[in-house]
C-alpha cells in the first residue's frame, strides 16, 4: 500500500496543530517536515522546537527532510526533538555511512535523499544501509514547483535495484506531485508520495488522498 505523506511546508503555520491534526483525519500516513537551512537550499523553516512540539500534536510517524549543510551537527537534536525518520541529503554529506549509522543509532530510521541531477550511483555502497532512499523530483527549497519528469525513470530503475537485491528499502518521492500524476510515480514505483502545495492547498484533504487512491487499484 502507497503511504501518503503530506508536507507541512504549504500548511498555514498559524495554526499548525489543527493542519496536522487534519491531515491526520483525513487518512496521511506520515508527516513530511522539511527543515531547510538558507545554505543547501536558497529558504529558511524550522528547528528541533518545532518539530517537538509538531511531534506532541499528532500520533503519526515524523518524517524529517534536512535540507541542510554538514547534517551531522543536528541530527541529535532533530533525534531527541521526536523524528521517527530522519533523511539527509547525499549532497550535503561529506561521510554519508558514518551519517546514516549514527542517525540509525539513536533509534530512528535512516534515509537518503538525492537532488534530482544526483546519479543513483552514489547509492552503490549505501543502499545496504538505509531504510528509505528520498528522490527529490523537484530541486529542493521550494513548495509549489513543477515536477521532472525524468523522476520516473530515475524511480524505475531504482525499484529495480531493490528488487534484485531483495532489501528492504522504500522509496519516497518528493516535489510536484499532485493528483493528477500521483499514478504515474506509483506505478513507477513509488511507496511514499510527499505532497505539499497540492494537499494543503485544497479545499478538503480528505479528497486528496482519496483521489490519490484511487490511482492504486
Ligand atoms: C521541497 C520540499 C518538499 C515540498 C514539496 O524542497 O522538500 O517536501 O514541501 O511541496 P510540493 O508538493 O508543493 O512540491
Ligand atoms: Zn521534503
Amino acid at each position: 500500500m502507497v503511504k501518503i505523506a503530506p508536507s507541512i511546508l504549504s500548511a498555514d503555520f498559524s495554526k499548525l496543530g489543527d493542519e496536522i491534526k487534519e491531515a491526520e483525519e483525513a487518512g496521511a500516513d506520515l508527516i513530511h517536515v522539511d527543515i531547510m537551512d538558507g545554505h543547501f537550499v536558497p529558504n529558511i523553516t524550522i528547528g528541533p522546537p518545532v518539530v517537538k512540539s509538531i511531534k506532541k500534536a499528532s500520533t503519526l510517524p515524523l518524517d524529517v527532510h534536512l535540507m541542510i549543510d554538514d547534517p551531522d551537527r543536528y541530527i541529535d537534536a532533530f533525534a531527541k526533538a521526536g523524528s521517527d525518520m530522519i533523511t539527509i541529503h547525499a549532497e550535503a554529506s561529506v561521510h554519508l555511512n558514518r551519517s546514516i549509522h549514527y542517525i540509525k543509532n539513536n533509534g530512528v530510521k535512516a534515509a537518503v535523499s538525492l537532488n534530482p541531477a544526483t546519479s543513483l550511483d552514489v547509492l552503490d555502497f549505501i543502499l545496504s544501509e538505509v531504510d528509505m532512499v528520498l528522490l527529490m523530483s523537484v530541486n529542493p527549497g521550494f513548495g509549489g514547483q513543477e515536477f521532472i519528469p525524468q523522476t520516473l525513470y530515475k524511480i524505475k530503475r531504482l525499484k529495480d535495484i531493490i528488487r534484485d537485491k531483495k532489501y528492504n528499502v522504500d522509496i519516497e518521492v518528493d516535489g510536484g506531485i499532485n493528483t493528477h500524476n500521483a499514478g504515474d510515480v506509483i506505478k513507477a514505483g513509488a511507496d511514499i508520495l510527499v505532497m505539499g502545495s497540492a494537499f494543503f492547498h485544497a479545499d478538503n484533504y480528505a479528497e486528496v488522498i482519496k483521489a490519490v487512491r484511487k490511482h492504486i487499484q
